[in-house]
């Protein structure tokens, strides 16, 4: 079969390799009908998240249809559809009964505090192969894949794999309240999520804050308030905007990979700062292998996280979504001290999230799909990552799509999504409305 495969830092293929086999009865062995590529797929490119074997196979995000299950799978059968959540868990243990999905004791070969496992990962990530490929082995699948109804297409649910249930995540870390003013940093895939995820656990204002003209786009096309850090210093525009006060919660949606402004009054600021971070770089990335302006590791690996920590008010709350790998070493922690915030943060607990959001989608409150900015073929997978990892205009998120006879699915092409309102608030419009304003 075919498969994205990772063959070194700042080289991936797509590559022959073969079919995966049911190896334990908890197995499932699912055809991929969609997959997608997010920004932690960047991290391991990049060199910001280390650890991946040469030969793994790439991606965490898909939806499909189960081919075969182990003697051990009593819940699902060959032809269902299904969502495979990024992160494996057994859902046995103390902690995924108590809902810690991400945090469980028996899925990763390396042991209980050997880490969070989801696909297409690291060796401490559990060494599980990836869902970009044309089929993929899901261990635990009586607890992971979740089904899905037939109203509920794949361009709706390949963002429920990881996206959503991520932001869904976030806003709960950042315990966003009724009527809450909330930042979300990062206007990539998992930022612009974030949106319809706070709003609909009652957030009453919603600022973003990114650097990239046409994401700073497409959260105001789904209202929110938008700040550009390459126009203003994002620190001081969220407290003017908030009365001098600070936002009641972040979301923080862009992690290691964090850039420094190129322009206006934060640049200077962040010029001054040059050595500090080039140092955090060189932690965060020891080893890398940049090709002109791609698979370039952020150039201030904390900046988030101090804006984060500035722009929220005295006893807020900041919920970290955005990835830092275990090398990472600094963070603000006396700034955070000195204001009495509450530090919230981690990888999301998937399986907690899916079906709920599955509902949400199902029941016309949540339309993920103008999200989806580029459908593409996935032969041409290797073109994709690389637009989506220069942030091109258009290449917000990219997923790969496999039909039957290997092309692009029916009716969606270039551009397939224009990023407009995913929901109005609650209760939010209905998904043939959100539809009909997106114009696809
Ligand atoms: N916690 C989890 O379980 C989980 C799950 C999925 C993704 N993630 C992480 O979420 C993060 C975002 O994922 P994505 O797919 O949206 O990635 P992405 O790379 O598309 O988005 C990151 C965004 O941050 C912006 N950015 C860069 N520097 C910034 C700065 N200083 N201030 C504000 N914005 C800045 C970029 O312009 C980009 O739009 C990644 O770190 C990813 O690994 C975490
Ligand atoms: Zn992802
Ligand atoms: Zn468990």
């Amino acid at each position: 079969m075919k498969a994205v495969v990772w063959k070194g830092l700042g080289d991936i293929g797509l590559e022959d390799v073969p079919e995966p086999e049911i190896k334990d009865p908890y197995d499932a062995i699912v055809r991929i009908t969609t997959s997608a590529i997010c920004g932690t797929d960047l991290h391991f490119v990049r060199g910001t998240m280390p650890g991946m074997q040469e030969g793994r196979i790439l991606g965490h995000e898909a939806v499909g249809v189960v081919e075969e299950v182990g003697s051990g799978v009593r819940n699902l059968r060959p032809g269902d559809r299904v969502v495979v959540p990024s992160t494996v868990a057994c859902g046995v243990c103390s902690y995924c009964r108590a809902g810690y999905y991400a945090q469980c004791d028996n899925a990763n070969p390396g042991g209980r505090l050997a880490g969070t496992v989801f696909f297409g990962g690291p060796q401490a990530a559990g060494g599980l192969d990836g869902l970009q490929a044309e089929y993929a082995r899901v261990p635990f699948a009586h607890v992971g894949l979740v089904p899905l109804p037939d109203t509920v297409d794949d361009a709706q649910a390949i963002l429920l794999s990881d996206i959503y249930p991520t932001s869904w995540f976030g806003a709960r870390l950042a315990e966003v309240g009724d009527g809450d003013t909330v930042a979300i940093v990062g206007a990539g895939p998992v930022g612009q999520a974030a949106i319809a995820c706070a709003r609909l656990q009652g957030a009453g204002r919603i600022i973003v804050v990114d650097g990239v003209g046409d994401r700073l786009d497409m959260a105001r096309s789904q209202h929110a308030e938008t700040v550009d850090f390459n126009a203003e210093d994002p620190v001081e525009a969220v407290r003017e905007l908030t009365g001098g006060i600070g936002v009641d919660r972040v979301i923080e949606a862009v992690g290691v990979d964090a850039q420094k402004p190129s322009h206006g009054p934060a640049a200077d600021a962040a010029a001054a700062q040059a050595e500090e971070f080039g140092h955090e770089r060189s932690e965060a990335a020891p080893e890398q292998n940049p090709d002109g302006a791609t698979w370039v590791p952020g150039d201030a690996p904390t900046l988030a996280a101090r804006w984060a920590v500035q722009m929220v008010a005295k006893a807020g709350t900041v919920g970290t979504i955005g990835v830092y790998p275990p090398q990472v070493q600094h963070y603000p922690f006396g700034e955070a001290f000195m204001k009495n915030l509450t530090l919230r943060m981690g990888n999301c607990n998937h399986r907690r999230y899916v079906p709920h959001l599955v509902s949400l989608v199902a029941s016309g409150s949540l339309d993920p799909t103008p999200l989806v900015t580029r459908w593409g073929d996935t032969r041409n997978a290797v073109e994709a990552y690389r637009c989506f990892d220069r942030r091109e205009a258009g290449w917000t998120k990219v997923v790969l799509g496999v039909s039957e006879d290997g092309t692009v699915a029916p009716g969606l092409g270039e551009a397939a999504g224009t990023g407009a309102a995913t929901t109005a608030g609650s209760p939010g419009p209905t998904a043939a409305e959100a539809t009909q304003e997106a114009g696809s």
